[in-house]
């Protein structure tokens, strides 16, 4: 597997980056301020991520996703591993990510990765969202913000 940043005439992995953000108009949004970078595994994407500048010497990770057939095996530490080295050589100083309330692995992994919990955005989901979510039985209504220095 490679992780790569996606070519100018690469068409966006869409299915992907709404598995991770239910808003395209959201997700358009970053793309045009962001880099988008791709996990390749024989000639197939099957991951991305989006790097965003939020602020002086401040970088987001604004989507992440992997194939759901290829979950659970490591490739999105790998994916977060390779957005931190990223974010250190273009020179930020930090980097968040923000997770909904109901994402329980995905609050796992990013403490695994190193991240911590230094926020909460209440109703961030209810407010940019037409449509109630829910996962892992509960409905996901707040952000919860994460970061770390790099
Ligand atoms: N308790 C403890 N650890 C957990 C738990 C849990 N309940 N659930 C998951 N984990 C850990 C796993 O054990 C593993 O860590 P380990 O290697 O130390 O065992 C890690 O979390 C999961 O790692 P990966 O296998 O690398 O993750 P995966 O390849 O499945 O990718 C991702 C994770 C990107 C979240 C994937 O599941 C996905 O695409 N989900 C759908 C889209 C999505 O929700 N994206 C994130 C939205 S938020 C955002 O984009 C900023
Ligand atoms: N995803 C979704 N739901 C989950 C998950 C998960 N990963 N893990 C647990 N849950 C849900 C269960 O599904 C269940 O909800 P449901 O009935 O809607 O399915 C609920 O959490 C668990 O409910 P109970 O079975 O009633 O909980 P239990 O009898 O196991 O008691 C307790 C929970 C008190 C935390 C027990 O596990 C315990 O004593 N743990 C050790 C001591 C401890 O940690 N105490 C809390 C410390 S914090 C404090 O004291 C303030």
């Amino acid at each position: 597997m490679i992780i790569r940043p996606k070519r100018g005439e690469e068409a966006h992995p869409v299915s992907l980056l709404l598995s991770a953000d239910p808003s395209w108009a959201l997700v358009e949004a970053y793309l045009a301020r962001g880099e988008c970078f791709v996990a390749e595994l024989g000639g197939e994407v099957i991951g991305v991520y989006v790097l965003v500048p939020t602020g002086p010497g401040t970088a987001e990770i604004k989507n992440i996703a992997v194939a759901e057939e290829l979950q659970g095996q490591g490739i999105g530490k790998q994916l977060v591993r390779h957005a931190v080295e990223t974010a250190r050589e273009r020179g930020y100083v930090q980097l968040e990510i923000g997770t909904g309330n109901s994402s329980l692995s995905q609050l796992a992994l990013y403490q695994k990765c190193g991240f911590r919990i230094v926020g909460v955005e209440p109703d961030f989901f209810v407010r940019h969202y037409p449509e109630a979510i829910y996962e892992n039985g509960l409905w996901c209504r707040d952000m919860i913000r994460l970061a770390m220095a790099l």
